[in-house]
């Protein structure tokens, strides 16, 4: 009998899905500077930037992140990397990718354009920064909390996608200012963040998991919400033509080969987040965390649910724009 496309890509991707859980969760990979100082040398109550992400630095998160790349780029901005499509790179342009992973955005960005423009990849940790990369692609290790002071007015283009289990909620309007005195006056800012308030329909266990889940990033101090808020901050920030878009991110069997990519990419974060977010309460150990996660996928294969993605694009004023003082 023959097999239609999308059996096979269903096929192909849970063959890959097996793989991804078959890979060693036990061989962690080293922790960010942060985690290595505050282990080796300082008291619990000593927090470092990046020190409360939810996530590992496993070769199974290093993959994810990966896959997730491409289905971001599908569901929420029709296959391109800048949303905004009045967005005018030309050979001189500087990018900056903040929180960048394994590189992979500024990667593709970079392939798209010309040698002679600098893409920035940004992290707190090197862990997962990708060791191919196109010569114009500059890896480098900071908090986007502080960027470094020879950095004012240097970009054009700033993306950062998927720091809503990283940043604390104090942090975000301190990242922000960082944004606007690195971009350019005219430059534009790009960030992407999952509201992960909004499972749609709320069943029985997406309401249980998302509720367990806010309870641990209020204890870690993260912003659950922080897709919701991001254009007020931006605009508090001083930015201006702030865009708004909501995309919907498919999860679950019913919406075919897009939806299977969903429940990998959002689902394996959620799974990967097990160990973080249980030590901060979400629930009481990772069996029972691992069991709800079953019951989540199966939720989402039989209701084909979404959740909300924001996409904020806004842009630094221009010079002209910039207020003069009054004589
Ligand atoms: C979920 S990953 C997203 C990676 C990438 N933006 C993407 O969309 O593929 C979040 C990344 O933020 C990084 N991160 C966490 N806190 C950070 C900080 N204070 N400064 C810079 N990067 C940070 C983590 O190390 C991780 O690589």
């Amino acid at each position: 009998m023959a097999i239609s496309q999308v059996g096979l890509a269903l096929h192909l991707i849970q063959g890959r899905r097996r793989r991804l859980r078959e890979l060693d969760f036990s061989v962690t990979a080293p922790r960010p500077l942060a985690y290595r100082v505050e282990n080796e040398e300082m008291t619990n109550d000593t927090y470092l930037p990046g020190a409360k992400y939810v996530l590992p630095y496993t070769r199974n998160e290093f993959e994810r992140l990966n896959l997730q790349h491409k289905y971001l780029s599908k569901t929420v901005c029709d296959g391109r990397l800048i949303f905004d499509t009045t967005i005018d790179l030309d050979e001189k342009s500087c990018v900056l990718d903040s929180g960048t992973g394994t590189g992979i955005w500024a990667i593709n960005l970079a392939k798209e354009l010309p040698e002679s423009v600098e893409v920035h990849a940004l992290d707190i940790s090197d862990t997962n920064f990708a060791p191919d990369h196109p010569n114009n692609v500059h890896f480098s290790v900071a908090s986007v909390t502080s960027l470094p002071s020879g950095w004012a007015d240097k970009f054009d283009f700033v993306n950062q996608r998927y720091l809503v289990g990283a940043l604390l909620a104090k942090e975000w309007p301190v990242v922000l200012s960082e944004f606007y005195r690195v971009l350019k006056p005219g430059g534009a800012v790009q960030l992407i963040e999952i509201d992960l308030r909004s499972p749609t329909p709320e069943t029985p266990i997406s309401v249980q998991t998302r509720d367990a889940k806010w309870k641990a990033f209020d204890t870690l101090g993260l912003d659950y919400g922080v897709a919701g808020n991001l254009a007020k901050l931006l605009e508090s920030a001083g930015f201006v033509e702030v865009v708004d878009e909501i995309r919907r991110l498919p999860l679950g069997k019913t919406w075919g080969e897009i939806g299977v990519q969903g429940t990998i990419s959002i689902g394996g974060a959620f799974r990967n987040a097990s160990e973080s977010l249980v030590k901060a309460g979400a629930l009481s150990s990772n069996e029972e965390y691992e069991s709800l996660m079953d019951k989540l996928e199966a939720e989402w294969d039989l209701h084909g649910t979404s959740y909300a993605c924001n996409v904020v694009c806004a842009r630094k004023p221009s010079r002209h724009h910039t207020k003069q003082p009054i004589i």
